[in-house]
């Protein structure tokens, strides 16, 4: 198992109160999986992703890579937040370089960052700045600064929500290709049931707050079918009828 968490619970401590934001978490991701993480608001689906980038430390269990307890941040975990986070003053080239540059890497890893902006088409806009590029185009821009440090596993957090919905159904789809070409594993929060059931091999479903684990879908019979294919599916409408019910009921 690449990513384990076994019941793990965070309890925020805030100079007013306590918040306990999620409880007895346990689930495992395998190499190659792309694993999306479902939830009303304020259910802990960020929270458990700042557990598994070693930004925060559970107060109860263990979240463990490689069988390896977590402590702190490391290169082999890649972390997208929701906003592209692109500096404006910065072109892309130097936006993409901004992981090397900071962890101080040999010039090998530039070639790789050049080598992946030609393979994903980001080399004819590598001297422009992020703003004169469309919002689909930064994400994808985004990705590629997170892929050049060569992470084993990828945390998306609500990576397309500011795109429109014709721009987000095609750069999820491209990022799950270019994740899937690259030999990734991802976990990907999202609000979107839809996006989860076109993008995932796996569907955490969690309660609300404080979030625990409701229900975990396999989407094995969609498995080897594309994700614009996938709607068609009568499997599709039933998990997206499934889900809809689990996340009405306990939101
Ligand atoms: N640093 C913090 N200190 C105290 N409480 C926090 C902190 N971060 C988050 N919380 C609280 O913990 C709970 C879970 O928050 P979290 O951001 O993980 O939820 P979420 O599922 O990502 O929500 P959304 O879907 O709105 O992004 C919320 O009640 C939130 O207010
Ligand atoms: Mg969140």
């Amino acid at each position: 198992m690449l990513l384990e968490l076994d019941y793990v619970g965070l309890i925020y401590q805030t100079p007013e109160a306590e918040k306990e934001a999620v409880r007895d978490v346990s689930f495992g991701i395998e190499e190659g999986e792309f694993v999306s993480l479902v939830g009303p608001s304020g259910c802990g689906k960020s929270t458990l992703l700042y557990l598994i980038a070693g930004l925060e430390r559970p107060t109860s269990g263990e979240v463990r890579l490689h069988g390896k307890p977590i402590t702190k941040p490391t290169p082999a975990i890649g972390y997208m937040p929701q906003q592209d986070q692109l500096f404006p003053w910065r072109t892309i080239r130097s936006n993409v370089n901004l992981g090397l540059e900071i962890q101080k890497k040999s010039p090998a890893c530039y070639d790789r960052a050049e080598e992946l902006m030609k393979k994903y088409g980001v080399l004819d806009v590598a001297s422009m700045t992020p703003d004169q590029l469309s919002g689909g185009m930064r994400q994808r821009c985004a990705l590629i600064r997170t892929l050049v440090t060569d992470p084993e596993f990828l945390l998306l957090d609500e990576s397309f929500s500011a795109l429109d919905y014709q721009t987000r159904i095609a750069v999820s789809i491209d990022t799950r290709s270019i994740i899937k070409r690259e030999h990734k594993t991802a976990l990907l929060v999202t609000h979107d049931i839809s996006e989860s059931l076109m993008l995932s091999d796996r569907i955490i479903v969690m309660t609300k707050s404080p979030g625990r684990i409701h229900a975990i879908h396999d989407l094995s019979a969609l498995k080897d079918i594309p994700p614009e294919q996938r709607m068609e599916q009568a499997e599709y409408q039933l998990l997206l009828k499934e889900i809809w019910k689990e996340l009405d009921i306990h939101g």
